[in-house]
């Protein structure tokens, strides 16, 4: 079983990635940090409660992480949307502002925050841990930051983020690096093995209706969620992004996926991937070195430049099921 730290914006896709962490037999989760990405800090934190407690899994403790990116919203002119929430706006049907779930009343944030617990646990851990971000990368780049020695302890870093030919948020830029360009500069750089899981692969791995019905008939209260959650989505991307008739990606549990089975993801090649911190047009861009024009520089990842489809919805129907 590998041990996981998750690090989440929830959100809808968020939210299927931890239920598919949850479900299966291959990954313990130690812990789930929250971060301001998809929705502000308070929406995101809440949207993780909330499904903990739907699920029955109050014992999995949450972290509240970071409520702004590390520097990005500083010069009032860059990020002035951040944070998101409480308006309506072009992609607001692919997540809502919080998700259609019961409020939580049991299940609450744990006392420390999401950085001191990233410092304690991969300090005091007697194993290396996988960390699995699936939002801005603020947290874990303050984290190393305040103490670099903790990237002896991790075992793997798989993000959700960046893209080599795909802009979501603008037309360089995928969200979550765009969110904070700074914290992915810091995570790219800090010398861990990282595998990254962009939207080239993401995009790849559309569900559509008729599986999302699928999965709903599976019964299970993951099943159930999920299910409803990528109807949303799909209604969502008609309006915000169109992928395809009655189709949506559900990026981040891709990135889960890739960990209980790695052939979900295809074409994955040790890459140099920089991001633009430069404040300009292609601002938060990831800089993919797909023809090694930086002679100086070693990859830094494995990018997952494409993923399979059925597979990945084979397993991701399976995930759900299974309890
Ligand atoms: O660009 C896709 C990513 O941005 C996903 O992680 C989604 O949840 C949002 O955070
Ligand atoms: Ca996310």
């Amino acid at each position: 079983m590998r041990k996981i730290i998750m690090d989440v914006d929830t959100g809808t896709d968020d939210a299927i990635a931890i239920m598919c962490a949850l479900q299966t037999e291959e990954l313990e989760v130690l812990g789930i940090c929250t971060v301001n990405g998809n929705r502000g800090i308070t929406y995101t934190t809440e949207n993780t409660l909330r499904l903990l407690e739907y699920l029955g899994r109050e014992e999995i403790p949450v972290y509240k992480g970071c409520a702004l990116p590390m520097v990005s919203t500083l010069p009032k002119w860059r990020r002035p949307e951040i944070p998101y929430g409480g308006k309506e706006f072009k992609a607001q049907e692919v997540h809502g502002d919080w998700l259609d779930l019961p409020h939580s009343v049991n299940k609450k944030v744990e006392d420390m925050d999401a950085v001191s617990y990233y410092i304690k646990t991969l300090t005091e851990t007697k194993e290396k841990i996988t960390l699995v971000p699936v939002g801005p990368l603020t947290n874990l780049a303050i984290a190393m930051r305040a103490k670099p020695e903790i990237v002896e302890n991790i075992e793997e870093i798989v993000i959700m983020g960046a893209a080599y030919a795909y802009g979501n948020i603008t037309a360089t830029a995928e969200f979550n690096w765009w969110c904070d360009p700074e914290a992915a500069k810091i995570v790219m750089d800090c010398g861990a093995k990282i595998t990254i899981v962009p939207l080239d692969a993401t995009h790849k791995a559309l569900v559509s209706g008729k599986e999302a019905d699928e999965i709903l008939a599976g019964g299970t209260k993951a099943c159930l969620a999920a299910g409803d959650f990528i109807k949303r989505r799909i209604r969502g991307y008609a309006v915000f992004q169109p992928v395809g008739e009655d189709m949506t990606p559900v990026h981040d549990a891709l990135a889960v996926l890739y960990l209980i089975d790695k052939s979900v993801c295809e074409d994955v090649k040790p890459m140099y991937v920089d991001v633009d911190c430069g404040m300009g047009a292609s601002d938060g861009m990831s800089i993919v070195d797909v023809d090694h024009r930086y002679e100086d520089k070693e990859p830094n990842c494995d990018f997952a430049f494409s993923a399979n489809r059925e597979k990945f919805v084979e397993l991701l129907t399976k995930t759900l099921k299974a309890r």
